[in-house]
């Protein structure tokens, strides 16, 4: 069963589990969910049930879309990379081919693309970086010159180096540790990479530190930045308000805004990433 949903685009469809394989600490989960494809933008995401018979009392789990498929063997597909971390997504872990699940998707805003081929920065962390290779397929398709910086705190964290080398003009890696590529974070690799390749769009997904540091170093290099928030492991649908952060709007006040419905991308410089937790005193309609 399909319902409609035309008013944000997304769609509600009864899926089911196609495969879920291990990619290093990483899931690969590809779930069977025809009509989310044909939607699909980079930068935006999946909300599914998980706790089978436990569902209707538990929330969705968010996922950011690394791929998807518009017709195959078994209809639609939507690829997601997560990591276990929690009982939900421990379940979706272990779930079995056939397994039935319901998804709502495609949520939230994508990232905006450039009308002109501007050469861009692709920034990941983690399994965070899964939903940039999508992105940098629109980017080529746009005649856009790709870089990608990829980083984690060790070689395992590492996810889609492989594929980042073949899918983009140069990849660069940073590891904490220095357990492959450059030793530090990738925010301390972007200043030369922005200087290499002149880069006038930044695109970030990963934690807030990163994000912050990304859009700094951005706007540092008068390049424009666009970054996708960690959804959160809430609804992913605007009811249960776990996921509101500080933006600063178009007339310059700061409002509070739903990560998931608003975003999850958003344009760097627009965060108020030192005040994310919080209220500041200045936002308007957060009292
Ligand atoms: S995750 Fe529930 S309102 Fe955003």
């Amino acid at each position: 069963m399909t319902t409609a949903a035309p008013e944000t685009g997304a769609v509600q469809v009864v899926g089911e589990v196609l495969s879920v394989k291990r990619s290093g600490r990483y899931h690969h989960l590809t779930l069977v969910a025809p009509g989310v494809p044909e939607r699909f933008r980079p930068g935006t995401f999946v909300a599914v049930t998980v706790g089978g018979a436990m569902a209707e009392t538990t929330l969705r789990r968010a996922l950011p879309v690394h791929r998807v498929r518009a017709t195959g063997a078994y209809g639609g597909t939507v690829e997601c990379v997560f990591e276990a971390t929690d009982a939900g997504t421990r379940w979706l872990a272990a779930a079995a081919p056939g397994t039935p699940v319901d998804v709502v998707g495609p949520l939230g805003r994508p990232f905006a693309l450039p009308k002109e081929p501007v050469t861009c920065v692709l920034v990941g962390h983690g399994c965070a970086s899964a939903p940039l290779f999508s992105l940098a397929e629109r980017l080529r398709e746009r005649d856009c010159p790709v870089h990608m910086l990829l980083g984690a705190e060790t070689e395992a964290g590492l996810f889609g180096a492989l594929e980042a080398r073949r899918a983009t003009r140069g990849v660069t890696v940073a590891t904490a540790d220095g357990s492959v590529g450059l030793r530090g974070g990738v925010v301390d690799a972007l200043p030369d990479l922005l200087t290499r390749t002149g880069a006038d769009v930044v695109y970030a997904a990963g934690p807030a530190d990163v994000l912050h540091g990304v859009a700094l170093a951005a706007e540092t290099h008068g390049a424009w930045s666009q970054t996708a928030v960690d959804v959160p492991h809430g609804c992913g649908t605007g009811l249960c308000l776990t996921c509101v952060l500080p933006v600063v709007g178009e007339d310059g006040g700061t409002r509070m805004v739903r990560a998931c419905t608003e975003g999850p991308v958003f344009r760097g410089d627009r965060v108020r990433w030192r005040d994310l937790g919080g209220v500041p005193a200045d936002a308007r309609g957060a009292s």
